[in-house]
């Protein structure tokens, strides 16, 4: 009876926890295939080291390049899976760039008549980048090391090698004569399965819940290891819910058993830390380490990829070595399909990193002035009432904000580019309203298009061909919001232009200039389809089939969306669109936001390494749904959201339409209060902030980074994922717990930090263990920084833009500061031809000048601005001055001591020299007294 008894509590605590845990995890993991359950996967991870017995051979000089073909060497035993046919030849390319980039491919030979040409991606790499080839004219060839075979060396710029070793075949790049950077193949794990005619008896369909895919062309997967020399940690390939610092997913003591994914998925309710795929990809992998240094790897392949970091003493079994007096980190790199396209990056500074690695696909486009302020967006904004009230309730309650999202109900049944008729009956007064007070609208335009007769959309690109069809040649139907749906094919690109076309105030009727776009559901998601999108075997122009390109599809439709916002306003304005899925490359077309968060403190957390590592991707541009989509936050965790979405490059609030309202107003005047502060330092910064957009869209440094990007040999900062850097200047810390009293903040570099809002002063080199309140979150100024803000409360960030500017200048121990500031019109593309103002700020001497740096471009076009400096606050200036000269006008202006913010929290003062009204144009200095 008892032991019946003990069995039953087990059982029931049992169920118990059972269903704890499926609502702790409601992310459904049977929905989506593991490594096992992808065949291409498990064979891969299968292969020991040393297992490619490919050799190269016919080494020369081709067009410019180092070619070569690879052959896998004769009277080999060790390869039972080698029949016969998979004896062709593969061709080998390697090309060099500017700055010593790398690129090699490798492909099937085509004058061997594959069944197919491989899928190579287009429209990623910049033409101007291919315009920077180095012709090679010759390579040397060395014996290396304890090598038996040889190698061909080709020399890069800047004190760095290419090495193609001969046999087995490897490729890396080496300091001139020295170390190594980073390679490819050194573990022997290459394998490129090639296109073959289908014989008897093979049977390539797979299966996977209820889904068949055709496979028709059998397995062409790809795989090798790639090594990074000198590097204390990897990272970047977004997008997962983990850690900045890459964990390893293979050897003794991993963290993940998974490899980190690269497949866009439309993920429900994501786990905080898993290396599960989310929706988007970029196959881009940085190192380094405490050298400062590190190196990058670049696989432009859209198919659905699986990387594993391979932890030390993965390859313990292994015959291979590899110089031992470099450490190192490994990895392991497979993708189902398409070719060995790759780019070697030498770095070796994180700075170099991202201008090397977005010199291939871009910079990231500069953003309007207004979307680099607050957006306030809902699943949905119920009417024109209700967007009329929230509209006026951010005015009663004194918030900025800049622009209303409108999300797919306010459609006609889910047919994009349509109004619902009754809830939104006056779709171009609504926006003219908001516009009067410099206010935008966003409005949702997803992929999947309504199948139904009477839809003119729907007719037009049924009747053109315009739809991606399924393996048997029809137009392929998936569910999505709309129902029965179809999705045009993005790859074509009389396609896009159509999709561009729809965006003309023209086509699309209730639109006007002040409304810009969101692009939701690209990946593409299919609510009926294989781990909720479209099948493998779907196909795209040119007979591609969707394997190849997936990761790509929502890139292109991002591309088209923001296309066609430029060409509607003639290419005079730039565009906004913010888009889920994402690849290499985004970052010329719009922002991205991290999809469907949850209402939790880890997933605020998370929001942190996310945002950075697609920063150091190149997308700068980059937000979390402030408050979480999923779930009710408590007020707490809405505000401390709000305290560090504020500093997010793209801020939002967003939330579920099952979540209850969340305005900032809804929560008491307390909260009000908080949430009110945490937006207006954002827009008090949006110079700042503007500044660091520019620098991202000349140098493709982002506008937040982590510690270690500026501070790069500082090993305390190196798996410090809580805090990060907004620009060079200012560090801010997160608060990720309930109730936290205390924060403890690294503050990195040997000059002194000061609190943004009270101007104390920190030494730099230390921990802290701060008392915080639930005012705002840690933020620091870097001493040595100039920093400008506007003060001035508005309603919107088009309503300052006449507003005069404060400079604060936080001293180091020198006495010294440097700043920028980087102005234009905040909406044309005429900065393009040099219409802007870029001032650098120099205190030195007990003197403040204010230098011109002039455009680069050839452009003569100019911007002018009546703005002036209203303010400048000495932080740290070690004697107590009265006065103020300033050249060339000889005007005096007084000095007065006051706090560093109107509100500040502590009542230090420092001293600032009052209404100098000095240009933001022109060259002056200001002489302390
Ligand atoms: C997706 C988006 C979310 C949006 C919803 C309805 O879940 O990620 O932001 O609100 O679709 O369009």
């Amino acid at each position: 009876m008892k032991t019946q008894m003990r069995n039953l509590i087990s059982l029931l605590l049992l169920l118990l926890l059972g269903l704890q845990l499926s609502s702790v995890f409601s992310w459904k993991r049977d929905e989506f295939r593991n490594c096992n359950q992808t065949p291409f996967c498990k064979r891969a991870r299968n292969r020991k080291p040393g297992f490619c017995t490919l050799e190269a051979q016919e080494v020369a000089i081709s067009d410019g390049e180092l070619t070569a073909k690879l052959l896998p060497k004769r009277n080999q035993e060790n390869n039972p899976d080698q029949d016969e046919e998979q004896i062709k030849p593969l061709i080998l390319s390697l090309s060099v760039y500017q700055e010593g980039i790398v690129r090699l491919k490798i492909d099937e030979d085509p004058k061997l008549d594959p069944p197919k040409k491989r899928f190579e991606v287009p429209d990623v790499i910049l033409p101007e980048f291919l315009n920077t080839k180095i012709w090679l004219q010759r390579y040397s060839t060395e014996t290396i090391g304890g090598d038996a075979s040889p190698s061909s060396v080709v020399y890069l710029s800047d004190g760095y090698e290419a090495v193609l070793r001969h046999d087995p075949f490897e490729v890396y790049v080496r300091e001139k004569g020295g170390n190594r950077v980073v390679s490819l193949n050194s573990h022997g794990l290459f394998d490129f399965e090639q296109l073959r005619a289908k014989k008897e008896g093979d049977d390539w369909e797979e299966s996977f819940r209820g889904h068949t895919d055709t496979r028709p062309y059998g397995p062409q997967s790809i795989s090798f290891d790639v090594s990074f020399y000198g590097a204390d940690f990897v990272y970047g390939i977004p997008e997962h819910a983990s850690s900045l610092a890459l964990k390893p997913t293979r050897g003794p003591g991993i963290d993940y058993s998974e490899p980190y994914r690269l497949f866009n998925l439309d993920v429900f309710e994501y786990l905080h830390d898993s290396p599960f795929g989310l929706y988007g990809s970029i196959p881009l992998m940085f190192s380094h380490g405490k050298s400062g240094g590190g190196s990058g790897f670049f696989w432009l392949n859209a198919a659905e990829m699986q990387i594993d970091v391979l932890g030390s003493g993965w390859d313990a079994d292994s015959d291979i070595s590899l110089p031992s007096s470099q450490s190192r980190i490994d990895t392991f790199w497979m993708s189902e399909a398409g070719i060995v396209d790759t780019f070697f990056f030498v770095g070796p500074g994180p700075k170099d990193l991202l201008r090397q690695y977005t010199s291939v696909t871009g910079r990231p486009a500069m953003p309007q002035l207004f979307a680099t302020a607050y957006h306030q967006c809902r699943w949905n904004y119920r009417d024109e009432e209700d967007v009329e009230n929230v509209d006026s309730k951010f005015d009663e309650h004194d918030i900025p904000y800049d622009v209303l999202w409108l999300d797919i109900e306010h459609t006609d049944g889910k047919r994009y580019f349509t109004w619902d008729s009754v809830l939104f009956p006056h779709p171009e007064e609504m926006q003219r309203k908001l516009a009067a007070k410099g206010r935008h609208m966003v409005t949702i335009v997803d992929p999947h298009i309504k199948r139904d007769e009477s839809f003119h959309l729907h007719k037009e690109a049924t009747q053109k061909g315009y739809y991606v069809k399924d393996a048997s040649g029809n137009d392929y139907d998936g569910w999505c919001w709309p129902g029965s749906s179809s999705y045009p094919d993005m790859l074509n690109r009389e396609i896009r232009s159509w999709c561009s076309e729809k965006f003309s105030f023209e086509n699309y009727v209730g639109s006007t200039p002040s409304l810009f776009i969101w692009n939701d559901m690209n990946e593409p998601s299919v609510f009926n389809g294989p781990e909720v999108t479209m099948p493998r075997d779907a196909l795209h122009e040119g007979g591609v089939e969707h394997r190849e390109l997936h990761n790509v599809y929502g890139y292109y439709f991002h591309m088209a969306s923001s296309d066609g916002l430029v060409k509607r306003g003639d290419g005079k304005e730039r565009p906004f669109v913010l888009s889920r899925a994402f690849f290499a490359g985004s970052q010329r077309h719009g922002a991205v936001w991290t999809g469907d968060n949850t209402a939790d403190w880890d997933q605020l957390r998370v929001s942190v390494p996310m945002i950075l590592t697609l920063g150091l991707s190149g997308i700068s541009f980059a937000g979390a749904d402030v408050g979480g989509f999923f779930g009710n936050p408590e007020p707490e965790l809405l505000v401390r959201w709000y305290q560090l979405g504020a500093y997010y490059p793209f801020f939002r609030g967003h939330a579920h339409q099952d979540t209850k309202r969340r305005e900032p107003w809804l929560f008491g005047e307390r909260n009000t209060e908080l949430i009110r502060d945490a937006i207006h330092m954002r827009y008090m910064l949006l110079p700042y902030y503007y500044t660091l957009f520019r620098e991202a869209n000349v140098t493709g440094v982002p506008v937040v980074r982590p510690l270690w990007m500026e501070f790069p040999s500082d090993e305390a900062t190196f798996s410090n994922d809580e805090a990060f850097m907004v620009g060079s200047g200012l560090l801010v810390q997160g608060v990720y717990t309930e109730r936290a009293r205390h924060a403890s903040v690294y503050l990195p570099g040997k000059q002194s930090w000061y609190d943004l809002r009270t101007g104390a002063v920190y030494k730099g080199g230390k921990t802290y263990k701060l008392d915080i309140s639930e005012e705002c979150i840690p933020a620091f100024l870097k001493a040595g920084t100039i920093i400008p803000r506007k003060d001035r409360f508005r309603r919107s960030s088009t309503q300052m833009t006449n507003d005069p500017y404060t400079l604060v200048v936080a001293l180091n121990s020198s006495q010294e500061a440097e700043g920028e500031l980087y102005v234009d019109d905040g909406k044309s593309f005429q900065f393009e031809q040099g219409a802007y103002i870029h001032r650098r700020f120099i205190f030195k001497d007990g003197k403040l000048t204010s230098i011109n740096i002039p455009p680069t471009g050839p452009g003569k076009a100019r911007f002018s601005s009546e703005c002036m400096i209203e303010r400048i606050i000495l932080l740290g200036y070690s004697a107590k001055p009265k006065n103020a000269l300033i050249e060339p006008s000889k005007r005096q202006a007084e000095i007065e001591y006051g706090p560093l913010l109107v509100k500040p929290t502590q009542g230090l003062a420092f001293a600032t020299v009052r209404k100098p009204n000095i240009p933001i144009t022109g060259d002056w200095t200001i002489k302390i007294l």
